[in-house]
């Protein structure tokens, strides 16, 4: 029997794989601090952690590590875990793919929907008792269907956007990094963001992705386009897009992730046109409970001596 570190509590049945593995879970109640992570981890042989939990050289330090074995992210992104360091100390480190795309695509659908309809605001206005009544040149925004959408990143969670753009009659184009040879495939960011009428975010966060949309990349937007971001909130230069937003060369933003969240920086809460949601993506029971499963799972496959295969590994160095 080993024991394995959850950081927080997860959804109903969780834990499950874990527990018809007879191994001893430990669930803490409250966020773990890293300095606290970084006592507690040597004494686990697994961890079950979240994306607000830094699993950084701190925690994963040569000669710290103790009986350590596997670190599992209870979510996709893991940009929260020093890869690296981990498998440099022969820790094996897993996420969650593939369970979350269709929740976390309807969630980016709810924001460019709600964000180029100006919903957030329309709604503000009638809880605060603004609404005087039905006008023909009221709450006028812009439509969705029709229009094209650009996806950057074209990962499994972008693919699903796409899906439902197509019931929305959107014309639905893409940029990577390398051809995708499917069509709709744009070889520059620029171009991207140049045609398209609603940008949605897709890409993992990393050195060469932080600030990817940056004051140059939405100036060549059109002022008429809306932003959207379900990715990781330092993808986007967040005080760029408020200059962009108050300056009216962008139209509108829908935003679930933040740089520095749980803080949200002051400018954006002011900012007009903008729908903004507390990182809540993947927040369904369903995929809560799949992600939690996959993750206990991967921690249980590598107690066991199996390879899991939502295995992570370290970036190639370029
Ligand atoms: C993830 O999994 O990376 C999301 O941001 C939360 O579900």
């Amino acid at each position: 029997m080993a024991r394995v570190l959850v950081t927080r509590p997860l959804t109903d049945g969780g834990t499950d794989p874990l527990v018809e593995a007879g191994h001893e879970i430990v669930v803490s109640g409250d966020r773990v601090p890293t300095d606290e992570l970084a006592k507690l981890a040597p004494e686990f042989d697994g961890i079950v952690c979240h994306l607000t939990d830094r699993m950084d050289a701190t925690v994963l330090a040569p000669g710290r590590a103790g009986r350590l074995r596997v670190v599992a992210n209870a979510a996709v992104g893991y940009d929260n875990i020093d890869v690296a360091s981990a498998t440099g100390l022969g820790i094996t480190v897993c996420n969650t793919p593939g369970v979350l795309d269709d929740t976390t695509a309807d969630l980016a659908f709810l924001l460019i929907l709600a964000a180029t309809r100006q919903a957030s605001d329309a709604e503000q206005n009638l809880r605060e008792g603004r609404w005087t009544g039905w006008g023909f040149g009221t709450n006028l925004a812009r439509d969705v269907h029709g229009a094209t959408l650009g996806l950057i990143g074209f990962g499994r969670i972008a693919q699903a956007v796409a899906q439902r753009a197509a019931g929305f009659d959107m014309d639905v184009i893409h940029t990577t990094r390398s051809d995708t040879g499917l069509g709709g495939w744009i070889p520059t960011l620029h171009e991207l963001l140049r045609r398209s009428d609603i940008v949605s975010i897709h890409v993992p966060l990393t050195e060469s992705t932080r600030h990817l949309i940056g004051a140059a990349e939405l100036a060549v937007m059109k002022p008429t386009a809306t932003l959207v971001n379900t990715a990781r909130g330092p993808v986007v230069d967040e005080d760029a897009l408020v200059d962009a937003l108050e300056a009216g060369t962008l139209y509108a933003a829908g935003l679930d992730v933040f740089d520095g969240e749980p803080a949200v920086n002051p400018r954006l809460l002011t900012a007009p046109r903008t729908t903004l949601l507390p990182h809540i993506g993947s927040a369904t029971i369903a995929t809560r409970t799949r992600m939690a499963r996959l993750a206990c799972q991967g921690v249980a496959d590598v107690l066991a001596g199996r390879t899991p295969p939502n295995l992570v590994l370290p970036a190639p160095k370029v």
